[in-house]
């Protein structure tokens, strides 16, 4: 029969372009967490084209009646990967195509938040700028400075890779918060230009901490107040991976306190909810989950999560699978 695709936000081309190639595509926007559950589970659909946004526990996996979940994300935190395994429900993803889109936005929110760039322009367009001063709007010095990558995954290296061009010393924790040794081979071209540290190290020593793992039950609340009291006074942090890995309320504390100087956000805890407190703050350089957002990396996305639903639909292993 032919296959049956729900897809929950309208994605690039050539996204719908392979799935109404493949069989009939129903773009559903804006659905309840009830209506997801409703569609999913009637046996209307074969495979669902889902946003990190949606999401799918143990219970609703249970009850499903489809064969696969395409996600338009590299991120899968939205999906219980073993209850989905266990129901024969295939997961796939989009990884590698957004890494350096991820990685931009993570040196954007570096330079943005260390550089004062949200505090200054709003200084601009408030018709505050009456010439130069010595002292006006000054940040943190970025080259020369030491950035901590907390995940050193492959958004992780592309920051790397960014961060030597700038000049900066780059150091890393693997997998904080405990670590794994990381052979010279598995750095490949970043190998003796970057030094593994033990999560503590990273935490004190680093003027910047970019953010690049996964959501797990590790790494919830990986940055909490304690972290945030322990890291320098001048310290940046940068969040470009998921909400949950920084307690939210600590940071905008810790912000308010000057216990950091500055914080560069993507991703918020309780998305789209953002934090009353980081709104109010100067030092918080905030974007709305824009990592990815860059027309040639959607495009990508909507190819491999389309091309993971018609594979799904078919019976067969998705191209991009996430494995259980
Ligand atoms: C976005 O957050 C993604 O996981 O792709
Ligand atoms: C980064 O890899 C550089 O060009 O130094």
């Amino acid at each position: 029969s032919t296959p049956r695709f729900l897809v929950t936000q309208e994605i690039p081309e050539p996204g719908p372009s392979i799935l109404r190639e493949a069989g009939e595509v129903d773009v559903r926007q804006g659905m309840s967490a009830e209506e997801l559950a409703a569609a999913v589970t009637s046996g209307d659909y074969d495979v669902v084209l889902a946003q990190v946004s949606d999401r799918f526990d143990a219970q609703l996996l249970a009850e499903a009646r489809i064969k696969g979940i395409a996600n338009y994300a590299v991120g899968y935190n939205n999906v219980d990967v073993p209850a989905a395994a266990e129901h024969g429900i295939a997961v796939g993803n989009t990884p590698d195509v957004l890494n350096d889109a991820t990685a931009n936005v993570a040196m954007l929110l570096l330079l943005g938040a260390g550089r004062r760039a949200h505090e200054a322009s709003e200084y601009l367009r408030e018709g505050r700028f009456t010439g130069l001063h010595p002292d006006l709007l000054v940040g943190q010095d970025v080259t020369g400075a030491t950035l901590g990558i907390a995940g050193m995954g492959r958004i992780g290296k592309a920051v790397a890779h960014r961060a030597l061009g700038f000049g900066m010393r780059v150091v890393f924790t693997q997998r904080p918060p405990r670590d794994r040794e990381v052979s010279q081979d598995e750095l490949g071209d970043l190998a003796g230009r970057v030094t593994q540290v033990p999560w503590d190290e990273l935490v004190e020593t680093s003027d910047f901490l970019s953010l690049h793992v996964p959501l797990t039950e590790d790494t919830t609340h990986l940055v909490d107040a304690d972290v945030l009291r322990r890291m320098k006074s001048t310290a940046v942090l940068v969040n470009t991976a998921r909400g949950p890995v920084v307690d939210e309320k600590a940071l905008a504390h810790a912000l308010r306190e000057g216990e950091i100087f500055a914080a560069g956000l993507d991703v918020f805890e309780n998305e789209p909810a953002v934090e009353p407190e980081l709104l109010e703050l100067p030092n918080a350089f905030l974007l709305p989950h824009v990592g990815s957002a860059e027309v040639g990396t959607r495009a990508g996305m909507a190819r491999m999560a389309a091309e993971n639903a018609v594979a799904m639909a078919r019976g067969e292993k998705p191209p991009y699978p996430v494995e259980a």
